[in-house]
């Protein structure tokens, strides 16, 4: 049984004291829903996210991490840090930084494993340019991200992982995945996870869509049966829209 996973991605955006203004006026409107909800904060802002949130089910998690465990590595988080700090949950992987900070699949799958060693989920993005989708590639190298990413990791370490499936045409643009080209990849995803694992290994990993997810497009998004939460960037800003995302 997969709970339901609904995450914000707050991306480079908010100082620690506008996360603590998020989460005073997030906490009015909470009210507890079937799904799991998450922020995935930018690292100074994680002590603020962790406090606003205390005593809500609303878990904390961040947007990347670095592999070692410590030493010099001049601006880097570790794993035992974000743990520390309270992290449940780790973005690796995420497109914007695969194309601006040279994030390959050999670092996703040794963030993924320092994580999963550490104690923290990784949420490992995956996703297809736009080229890639006119070519109509798009399976093929969303295949190839996955067994670079779980490269080495056994079923019982999978299943730890969450699967954020981010078409990068649809991220920032307001261009949604109709929820059948999500949901097909999704399914895909399973399926390509049935060939690295189990049955059962797949059946457990929760499987996000993110891109231009929304208040007005997220029940329909969540209709689809191999999706199983969202990964939201912009909309996940404004209290108001994320609860009413959580609360779809
Ligand atoms: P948007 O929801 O702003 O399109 O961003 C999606 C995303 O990249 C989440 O990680």
């Amino acid at each position: 049984m997969r709970i339901p996973l609904i995450a914000g991605n707050w991306k480079m955006f908010k100082t620690p004291q506008e996360a603590e203004a998020f989460c005073e006026r997030f906490r009015k409107l909470y009210k507890d829903t079937d799904v799991q909800a998450l922020i995935c904060a930018p690292a100074i802002d994680i002590p603020a996210v962790v406090e606003g949130f205390e005593g809500s089910d609303v878990k904390v998690g961040a947007q990347n991490v670095y592999f070692e465990k410590e030493g010099a590595y001049t601006g880097e988080v570790s794993v035992e840090m974000l743990k520390a700090a309270g992290c449940s949950f780790c973005i690796v992987g995420h497109s914007e930084r695969r194309q601006y900070f040279g994030e390959t699949d050999e670092t996703v799958n040794k963030k993924a494993k320092a994580l999963i060693a550490g104690g923290i989920r990784p949420i490992i993005c995956v996703g297809e340019s736009e080229d890639i989708r006119i070519a109509g590639t798009q399976n093929e190298h969303v295949k190839a991200q996955l067994i670079g990413a779980f490269e080495g990791i056994p079923a019982s370490d999978a299943v730890k992982c969450v699967i954020a499936y981010e078409p990068i045409w649809a991220i920032g643009t307001g261009r949604v995945a109709t929820p059948e080209q999500a949901g097909d990849m999704c399914s895909f995803i399973r399926e390509t996870l049935i060939e690295l694992y189990d049955e059962d290994t797949a059946d457990e990993i929760i499987i996000q869509y993110g891109g231009s997810v929304k208040p007005e497009n997220i029940s329909e998004i969540m209709d689809q049966p191999e999706i199983d939460g969202a990964l939201v960037g912009g909309a996940s800003l404004d209290p108001d829209k994320f609860m009413a995302i959580i609360d779809f």
